[in-house]
This record gives structure tokens, C-alpha cells and sequence, in this order.
């Protein structure tokens, strides 16, 4: 059994969404140990959270700075090797980057950078580190959208012409309507969040998706987004046209204010062969459609499945396995390339996906802001 790789953290303390699936995720596979962390900005708070899950608070540092300065005087083998960003979107890039100069492996959470041209420097950082960098678009480490990606590349669905990416959610809408509250939460502030809240969160996922599993790059894009208060500078929906380079067409649905949904992220891709429908609160069900036969729904675990797919699945079928196991299946793909083992390219996004996004994410903004225009995405 290889040793245990050495894992730091920084955000994703007690009080945070994120960092609950990030722990629980590193250690289903038996690959990680937390070994230094800053978790929040309030040192108190910060050993506190350490003490309650057991991590030595030796190597609990007061910010990112010098937990890099002291975990760089440790000899290698004891070394911080693979290093997780779940704090809010404006430190991403500033940890990343200092991460990455000094050698380190990262997992960072998406958006990757608050800019796209924060992306493209962390890209030529990571070109000179040379390191492993994946950025955590939960959703594409579970077994079914992992086995549309590889039944598409196989040509399962002929030539795609249709996608069709939602992403609902309902969270802001208690939020949204009160100008207190609006003004108090992180996501709406562009200092913190970006320049976008809804596409800048989860239209960015919704994108992902139809890349990762199509195959096929989005090559322009016109947008339509909602900030519904005037003093409000932040998109809390938005659609986005998609054209791909060959005639296809698709579309990113994404809302923060579709009162009463939950985490409705769904995808439907349609070819001439067939269709796939996907859905996030239903994902170990892959509907695949045709024109000759009655709908099929393919499930985890069986051997019909691909090996990308039965990578992702530690049980046999019958016992679903969900968000945690995704992320999981993300962090088995980042420890099997740290230590230099073979790997699927499916197994966990990269810093290309990640510069993708904030490229999409720009473009949405630009594309709404100059009156609904298309814009072309880099190639
Ligand atoms: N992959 C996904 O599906 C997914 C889901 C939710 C959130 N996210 C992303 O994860 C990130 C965090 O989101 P969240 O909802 O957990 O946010 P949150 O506000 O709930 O938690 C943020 C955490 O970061 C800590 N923090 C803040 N400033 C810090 C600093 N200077 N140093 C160290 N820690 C600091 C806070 O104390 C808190 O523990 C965001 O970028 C978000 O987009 C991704």
C-alpha cells in the first residue's frame, strides 16, 4: 500500500459548504491525510476547528503565506504535497499561484480564478511548476456522467447537434429581495465573488458538463442574464446560447432564484443516433433514447458500463453512492497522477477546464452587457 499522501487546506472550515466534501472526499479512497491547514481567517476559530477533527494544530498556520514559508523549511517527505483552495472565488488565484511557484500539487474549487486573465497567468505557472492542478467540478466524477463521456467518444449518439445544460437553484430567492440582505452575502459582492454570481457558480458546472461530456468545444456564445435590483451588480440567472463548430447548438440554463429548486443541475445531449438524459438529484440514472427502441436506463456498477465509469463505483449495483463518491472518484484521478501512476484524462478536470470557464464566464457577462451579442470563446 503507498504511503498516504500529505494534504493541506485551505478554507473549508467548520463554518463552510464546501470543505465537509473535500475531507470526506480525500479520505473515502484511503489516499490522503490533512496535515497542515489554514481553515479561517480567525486563528481562534482556526485551531479550534483543527482540534475538533483531529489535526495537529503544529502545523495550523495564521494565513497562506506562512503556512507556504513553514511547510517550505520541512523536508520534503514531510512536506505539504497536494494542497486544496475552498475559499471564497478572490483568493483562489492568490493561493493557487503562490502554491504552484513554490512546487506544490493543487486542488483548487471553481470558479478557478475571479478573471480570465488570472487564469491564463495561473496557467503559464502551472506550465513552469509542472505540477498537478485539477479544479473540482464535483460533477463530472460521477460513474454516470463519466459513462456518457466515454459512450459519446465511442459514438454511442452519432453526431450531436442538441445540448441542452440546466443548472437551477433557489437559494437566493429569501435573499435576493431584501437590500440587507443581498448586500451581506459573499457570492453578490464582485470584490469577493467575481463578476458574476450565477454564471460565475454554477452556469460555469453547467458548462463544464457539456464539454466534458460532448467532447466538443463551445466555440461562441450569446447571453442573457438577470440582476433583477438595480443596485444589485451581480447576475443571479442567466441563459447562454451555445454554438458549437459544427452546426451543433446548445444552451446553459442556470438560476439561483428558481424559488423551491435545490441542486437541479440536468443535461440532455441529443445526436442522430440517440440522446442521454442526465440529472444530478437522480445520478446513478442515465437514460439513453433512441428512435427504435423504449428509453434504457443504464445504472452503476453493471459491467456494461466503461472502465472510466466502473472506476467510479466501489460497490456493487443496488447501492448508491453520490456526491461524496464523486468528489472522491476526483481526488483517486489527483492522487493516481501525484504519484505518477497511469490515469483516464476523465478522471478529474484540469487547469485547461478552469480556463475555460473564466473564459466562458467573461464572455456571458460581455455578451449581456453589450446588448445580447455573440462572442467568441478562445480556442
Ligand atoms: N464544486 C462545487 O460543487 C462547489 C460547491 C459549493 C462551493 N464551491 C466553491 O467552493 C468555494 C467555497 O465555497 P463555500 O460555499 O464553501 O464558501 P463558504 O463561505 O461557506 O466557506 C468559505 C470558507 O473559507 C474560509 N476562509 C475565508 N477566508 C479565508 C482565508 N483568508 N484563509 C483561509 N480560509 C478562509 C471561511 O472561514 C470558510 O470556512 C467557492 O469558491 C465556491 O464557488 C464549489
Amino acid at each position: 500500500m503507498p504511503k498516504k499522501i500529505r494534504l493541506g487546506i485551505l478554507g473549508g472550515g467548520g463554518d463552510s459548504l464546501i470543505g465537509v466534501l473535500h475531507r470526506v472526499a480525500s479520505h473515502i479512497n484511503d489516499n490522503y491525510q490533512i496535515v497542515g491547514a489554514v481553515f479561517n481567517p480567525v486563528m481562534e476559530e482556526n485551531i479550534g476547528f483543527a482540534e475538533e477533527i483531529d489535526v495537529s494544530t503544529d502545523r495550523i498556520y495564521v494565513d497562506f503565506e506562512t503556512m507556504i514559508v513553514e511547510e517550505m523549511k520541512l523536508p520534503e517527505d514531510e512536506r505539504i504535497q497536494v494542497c486544496s483552495v475552498l475559499t471564497p472565488n478572490f483568493l483562489h488565484f492568490p493561493m493557487a499561484k503562490k502554491l504552484l511557484e513554490n512546487g506544490f500539487n493543487v486542488i483548487c474549487e471553481k470558479p478557478m480564478t475571479t478573471t480570465y486573465e488570472e487564469a491564463k497567468i495561473l496557467q503559464e505557472t502551472l506550465e513552469k511548476a509542472g505540477t498537478v492542478f485539477a479544479v473540482t467540478h464535483t460533477y463530472t466524477g460521477y460513474p454516470m456522467v463519466r459513462q456518457m463521456r466515454e459512450m459519446i467518444k465511442e459514438g454511442a449518439l452519432g453526431n450531436i447537434h442538441k445540448v441542452d445544460a440546466r443548472y437551477y437553484q433557489g437559494w437566493l430567492n429569501p435573499v435576493i429581495h431584501e437590500k440587507e440582505k443581498r448586500s451581506s452575502t459573499w457570492r453578490l459582492d464582485p470584490e469577493k465573488s467575481g463578476i458574476s454570481c450565477c454564471m460565475g457558480d454554477i452556469g460555469v458546472h453547467a458548462f463544464n458538463m457539456v464539454e466534458f461530456t460532448t467532447g466538443m468545444p463551445v466555440k461562441s456564445i450569446l447571453a442573457d442574464l438577470n440582476y433583477l435590483y438595480e443596485d444589485n451588480q451581480m447576475d443571479i440567472d442567466g441563459t447562454a446560447l451555445l454554438r458549437f463548430g459544427n452546426n451543433a447548438k446548445g444552451i446553459v440554463r442556470s438560476s439561483q432564484v428558481a424559488t423551491g429548486e435545490e441542486n437541479g443541475l440536468a443535461i440532455t445531449i441529443y445526436g442522430d443516433k440517440g440522446g442521454f438524459r442526465w440529472e444530478q438529484e437522480n445520478p446513478n440514472h442515465l437514460y439513453v433514447m433512441s428512435d427504435d427502441n423504449p428509453m434504457q436506463v443504464y445504472k452503476p456498477g453493471h459491467a456494461y458500463n466503461s472502465d472510466l465509469s466502473l472506476d467510479g463505483t466501489k460497490l456493487p449495483p443496488g447501492h448508491p453512492e453520490g456526491i461524496f463518491d464523486s468528489m472522491a472518484n476526483i481526488y483517486l484521478g489527483v492522487a493516481r497522477a501525484i504519484r505518477g501512476e497511469e490515469y483516464n484524462d476523465g478522471e478529474f478536470p484540469t487547469m485547461m477546464d478552469g480556463v475555460r470557464g473564466l473564459n466562458f464566464i467573461e464572455a456571458s457577462v460581455q455578451s449581456h452587457k453589450e446588448g445580447n451579442v455573440w462572442i467568441a470563446l478562445d480556442s
